[in-house]
């Protein structure tokens, strides 16, 4: 082996340290601006860590910091608020000061290849949102229900009298995720019930579930550009499979097509978008709608397996539903919201999963120098061209202040002594306007939140009426998270977790 001389050394350190010199002095925290955190790599700044673990760097932050302080990552400064109380101030700033659509645009074309002429996410979101609410969700409810019974109850590999085994995960994923993509995009046939119709349903969305997860395993490096050749090489490919999967002309000839997807055509036709890239839009939805409600059936069916007492008070809910209704299993039709939404116990089950769970991001860019005022009276200025982020995972959501022992779950934890749902959570003494932020908040609120909450109950209700279900490993240990995925939504699992299950003797 060579050695460097000193010399050579200190040729190769010198322009390291000025390159550290220099990263360090063009920026520096004005008065009036928040703590300014740069990290010591040139550029990167904290990009490392933060990609890695969000949420341990941004709570180590939080304690050097305090609630709001400014970092260096890849050559952006983004500034995180983390106390919920002054949430307001940005959630509800003029988009010409704080702007929630350059962000979005960014990662639109990184992660789908889809740029849209005049795309503009607000008019987008208002249009969408009547097709997925009011007097819409009915019949998406119903949908649901029946697609939910065809993945469930009619696939010949599934539903059995003799126990099997399989990953709790995969099984809520691809359960969600089919069912709901059945629903948005379309049927075979028309007819719901029709056995042929539902083998072609079961084929196909099993062939776009399978694509969809391997495209769900690369994207969240996609997101951050950090593929290497061969991710790259294969993310592509798998997009090239969706995208024929998913093709306009295709879709044209779905059944069922539901009014969301009609109208999300229409749109697009009206901006004078080419069918490629309707069709690359259409993949960018399906991870939009279909990407967060499978997780969160997971986390949801593994802490009632592991709370015994929990599953106890759901399962007796559920049962009530019946005996009022004097209904059996077999008749369960769990699409009436007014069944629905009576469910007070789950209800406190779902908040809870979702508190430990969801963790979006909720990202404005800076359109110019502004100043912050916050709930505390203190205001900071803001710098045109950052990122400012809010990330309620950290603040409400395991906030010890505002939750005894955050970390545990607590099945009715959102339940009052009378049975309601409790709403008071305090900070400081003062009660919090957003104490459990999974939906998001203000215009970044999710959109299919109440057809999502209505599925969700439906997946969870028919798969504990119809099936024995118990983990293999009664200890097996809840796993920790995928730690690359927050800011992106609900949280994946590290590892999946083997459970049996088998239909139930009725
Ligand atoms: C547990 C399930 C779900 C959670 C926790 C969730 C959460 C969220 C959050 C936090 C956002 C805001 C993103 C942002 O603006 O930054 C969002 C947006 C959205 N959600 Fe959901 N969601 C869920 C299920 C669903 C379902 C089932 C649908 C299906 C219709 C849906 C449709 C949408 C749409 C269309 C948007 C707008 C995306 C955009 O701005 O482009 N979500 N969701």
């Amino acid at each position: 082996m060579e050695w460097l001389c000193p010399a050579a050394c200190l040729g190769l350190l010198l322009p390291l340290l000025l390159l550290l010199l220099i990263s360090r002095l063009r920026r520096c925290r004005l008065p009036g601006e928040p703590p300014l955190d740069k990290g010591l790599v040139p550029w990167l700044g904290h990009a490392l860590e933060f990609s890695r673990d969000a949420a341990k760097f941004l709570s180590a932050m939080k304690q050097k910091h305090g609630d709001i302080f400014t970092i260096k990552a890849a050559g952006k400064f983004i500034t995180f608020l983390l106390d919920p109380r002054s949430y307001d101030a940005v959630l509800w700033e003029s988009r010409c000061k704080l702007d929630f659509g350059q962000y979005a645009r960014l990662l639109m074309d990184r992660m789908f290849d889809v740029q849209l002429p005049d795309y503009d996410p607000n008019a987008e979101k208002v249009m969408l949102r009547a097709t997925l609410q009011s007097k819409n969700l009915p019949s998406l409810t119903k949908a649901m229900f029946f697609n939910l019974q065809t993945i469930l109850l009619s696939d010949p590999s599934k539903p059995s009298r003799q126990w099997k085994e399989g990953g709790l995960f995969h099984l809520a994923y691809s359960t969600m995720f089919r069912a709901g993509y059945l629903t948005l995009y379309g049927n075979e046939s028309k007819n719901y019930e029709d056995a042929s119709g539902q083998a072609q349903d079961l084929a196909h969305s099993l062939e776009v579930y399978n694509e969809f997860y391997k495209l769900d395993r690369l994207l969240m490096k996609a997101a951050r550009s950090m593929l290497n050749a061969a991710e790259k090489k294969e993310f592509g490919s798998t997009k090239k499979n969706l995208w024929k999967l998913l093709s306009v002309r295709s879709l044209n000839h779905r059944a069922n097509r539901s009014a969301w997807l009609e109208s999300y055509q229409r749109h697009l036709v009206d901006l004078g978008v080419g069918e490629d890239m309707q069709t690359r839009a259409m993949l960018l939805q399906l991870w939009s709608t279909q990407s967060n409600a499978g997780p969160a059936v997971f986390w949801l069916l593994l802490f009632l397996l592991k709370h015994p007492l929990a599953r106890a008070a759901v399962q007796g809910e559920v049962e009530g539903i019946f005996r009022t209704r004097r209904q059996t299993i077999g008749q369960m039709q769990m699409t009436s919201q007014e069944v629905l939404d009576n469910t007070p116990i789950f209800d406190s089950v779902l908040n809870e999963t979702l508190r430990l769970t969801a963790a979006p991001f909720i990202s404005r860019e800076v359109l110019q120098d502004m100043p912050l005022r916050l709930a505390s009276g203190r205001e900071y200025i803001l710098r045109k061209g950052d990122r400012l982020c809010l990330f309620p995972f950290i603040s409400p959501q395991m906030d010890s202040e505002i939750y005894e022992e955050p970390e545990k779950f607590k099945y009715d934890r959102f339940l009052n002594s009378d049975g309601t749902e409790k709403t008071d959570f305090y900070k400081e003494g003062e009660k919090l306007k957003y104490y459990n932020m999974p939906w998001g908040a203000g215009i970044n609120i999710c959109i299919g939140k109440f057809y999502a909450v209505n599925s969700i109950k439906q997946c969870v209700f028919l798969l504990l009426s119809h099936f024995d279900l118990e983990l293999k490993d009664p200890d097996a240990k809840i796993p920790d998270f995928d730690k690359e995925r927050y800011g992106f939504g609900m949280l994946q699992p590290e590892n999946d977790i083997t459970i049996r299950y088998k239909l139930k003797d009725q």
